[in-house]
């Protein structure tokens, strides 16, 4: 069956009307030039939910001046036919005179978990994601919403705003897509030239890297230097940073008791990739009796 793709809000609202009560309602919010990473999270919500909405908007409250707002890649045609061949029942594109009639003057800000790493780097990136988020929440009305692991610091603060602000929604967190190399799926991956979509694999090898220390270290300094020394190897990448922090509030551990999230976020030419794993720390490598000063 072909999605059907609506473009208004009280169109939308409509079709929402319409639904049996007892249809669960899926959402995957995403900016388009869809992928094999939105893939996975509409193939993971096409199973679990009865009626499944794709949202495609390139946010423009999200990008920071000077930012690829404008050259974002944008091919409506094909993302339609992306979703048609997984089963999506509606892609949602609101323009952006629909979602921002007027200047919007109301935002949600998720403090702390915002501040840091890209949030440090992108000023008023995070008030854009969560208050257009907020919005798309509040449009569709779903009762479970995707989110990618690719992108920790935005599922953090959403799971966060979601609690915070008790919103009828499950947020259900989806694991990174990578490919054979190691690459996280990215619609920025398209900017790449060859040359540099070779190096570009060299980021997942620093976190793996850095994964690896922090099973027989707890200082995260050593961690972090662990992923730099695999990055300055490569002339093309220009590292914005490498942290080693706590997966829920998103702030840097001083020491790596438990799991953390090891996230960095680099520069080839003019694009920009992140990526991150969740390390366990010195647990996962523990065996019984083993203990862990003996390790160091
Ligand atoms: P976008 O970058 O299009 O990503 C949409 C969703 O796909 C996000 O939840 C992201 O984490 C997930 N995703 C992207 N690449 C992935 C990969 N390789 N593996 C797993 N998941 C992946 O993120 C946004 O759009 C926007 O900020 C949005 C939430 C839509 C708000 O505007």
């Amino acid at each position: 069956m072909q999605t059907c793709i609506i473009e208004t809000i009280s169109e939308f609202k409509k079709w929402r009307a319409a639904l049996r009560q007892d249809q669960t309602l899926g959402l995957v919010p995403t900016m388009g030039a869809l992928h094999s990473g939105h893939g996975y999270l509409i193939e993971s919500a096409r199973r679990e939910c009865a009626r499944l909405v794709v949202s495609l908007f390139v946010n423009p409250l999200q990008f920071a001046p000077g930012e690829d707002y404008a050259t974002y890649p944008r091919d409506l045609e094909s993302d339609l036919a992306f979703c048609t061949g997984r089963g999506v029942d509606i892609l949602f594109a609101p323009g952006e005179q629909e979602m921002y009639p007027r200047p919007q003057r109301t935002f949600a800000n998720v403090e702390v978990l915002s501040d840091g790493l890209c949030g440090q780097f992108r000023p008023g990136h995070f008030r854009g994601v969560a208050t257009v988020v907020l919005k798309l929440l509040n449009i569709v009305g779903p009762d479970r919403a995707y989110f990618g692991e690719k992108d920790a610091q935005q599922l953090a603060l959403v799971r966060r705003m979601v609690m915070d602000l008790n919103l009828s929604v499950e947020i259900v967190p989806i694991p990174i897509v990578r490919g054979e190399d190691g690459l996280a799926y990215s619609s920025r991956n398209q900017h790449l030239t060859p040359e540099q979509r070779k190096v570009a694999s060299a980021l997942y090898r620093a976190l793996q890297a850095a994964d690896r220390m922090a099973s027989v270290v707890e200082d995260p300094t050593q961690v972090k230097e662990a992923g730099l020394a695999v990055l300055r190897q490569e002339p093309l990448i220009r590292v914005e940073y490498v942290e080693v922090v706590d997966p829920e509030e998103m702030q840097p551990v001083e020491r790596i008791s438990g799991p953390v999230r090891i996230v960095g976020a680099i520069w080839i030419g003019s694009t920009r990739l992140i990526d991150n794993v969740l390390s366990e720390g010195m647990g996962k490598t523990l065996r019984p009796g083993e203990n862990k000063m003996r390790r160091k």
